[in-house]
């Protein structure tokens, strides 16, 4: 079954991952997108409301417009630090912002929900690798938001028969194999397009958070997923509901770890020169490993990585970055 689907955030890095998938798999994405921090030229794969999920009345016109038989919702603020000093903002627009999506879907019987999660819902992990019932404490408003978000969602599901899948992303990184879309976040706060702006120039040496971590080579250990990879689990989640399936969360990751030092060599291998960078603390909040037990994903959505070598990774975000970075050079 495909059709009409309402993709929230479809502006943005994952969102626009997934129209693209959406399209790939016959589906119709219709992203609405304030366009804060999302790119109207992500917009590829379908049309574009440009509008905000906290204004009722505009997701009511849409909504009717476009009749979708399904949300899959991505349209949230997602750095952690910022979410420390401006918790109001993510309050308001994660879980405010959702909540107003979902009473517009209950009230227009709309019934089925992929959405964005985190690990951030896990905090500090009490056991590796993060499996699904690992207790859910996060450290940090960004986290909270969204775990309120999934409380959200299975109240809505026992009073008003909502089915949801909440997928949990760990590190998503990587671009569009083909070139199409990627990563542009601003500011740039993540591991790897920093690394690779280090690389290319565009970016200040880079800051290694912390040396003195209990892991190998004492940097942080995460679970880099490829967005590629993250956009088919979306549409997976997709089927699984419309073929009648229970809501359920769902980690998203590789089950396996990389060091900071382990992507900035890969990073190293990929430019063909070497990453500036200095040793530095440790950054406020950082747990020193996270690695996703995504077994559910694989048995339940029938999802398994294709691109998430960490070559796959690199190679697709370098090829973005160095494109963004030679159209902007005269
Ligand atoms: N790091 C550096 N230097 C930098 C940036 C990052 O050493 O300049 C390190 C961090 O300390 C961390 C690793 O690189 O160990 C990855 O950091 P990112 O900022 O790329 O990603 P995070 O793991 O902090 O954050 C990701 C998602 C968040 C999510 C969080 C859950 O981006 O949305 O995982 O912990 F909330």
């Amino acid at each position: 079954m495909s059709g009409t689907v309402l993709v929230t955030g479809g502006a943005g890095y994952v969102g626009s991952h997934t129209a693209k998938a959406l399209a790939q798999a016959g589906y119709q994405p219709v992203t609405v997108d304030n366009l804060g921090r999302g790119f109207a030229h992500a917009v590829r794969w379908g049309p574009l409301e440009r509008g905000d999920i906290l204004d009722r009345a505009f997701l009511d016109a849409a909504i009717r417009r476009w009749q979708p038989q399904a949300v899959l919702h991505f349209a949230a603020h997602s750095y952690v630090g910022e979410s420390v000093t401006a918790p109001g903002l993510y309050y308001r627009n994660n879980v405010v912002g959702s909540l107003t999506l979902l009473e517009a879907m209950r009230d227009h019987a709309i019934a089925n929900i992929v959405f964005s999660s985190t690990c951030a819902t896990y905090g500090l992990p009490v056991r590796l690798p993060l499996s699904e019932d690992h207790p859910q404490a996060p450290i940090n408003p960004y986290g909270a938001s969204k775990l309120m978000v999934e409380r959200l969602l299975a109240d809505f599901g026992a009073a008003h028969g909502l089915r949801s899948v909440a997928l949990r992303y760990f590190n998503a990184a990587g671009a569009d194999p083909d070139g199409e879309i990627g990563e542009n976040h601003d500011p740039e706060t993540h591991l790897i397009p920093l690394a690779i702006g280090a690389a290319l120039g565009t970016q200040p040496k880079l800051k290694i958070f912390g040396t003195d971590y209990a892991t190998a080579d004492g940097t942080c250990i995460r679970d880099y997923i490829h967005v590629t990879d993250l956009a088919a689990a979306h549409v997976a989640a997709l089927r699984h509901l419309e073929a009648g399936g229970a809501s359920v969360a769902c980690n998203l990751g590789t089950g396996a770890g990389l060091s900071v030092r382990a992507i900035l060599t890969e990073v190293e291998r990929v430019a063909g020169r070497s990453v500036p960078a200095e040793e530095g603390p440790r950054r406020a909040g950082d747990p020193p490993e996270l690695v996703a037990d995504a077994a559910r994903a694989r048995q339940l959505l029938g999802w398994t990585p294709q691109c998430s070598d960490i070559a796959s990774v690199i190679s697709t975000a370098y090829q973005w970055a160095a494109r963004q970075h030679n159209r902007s050079t005269p």
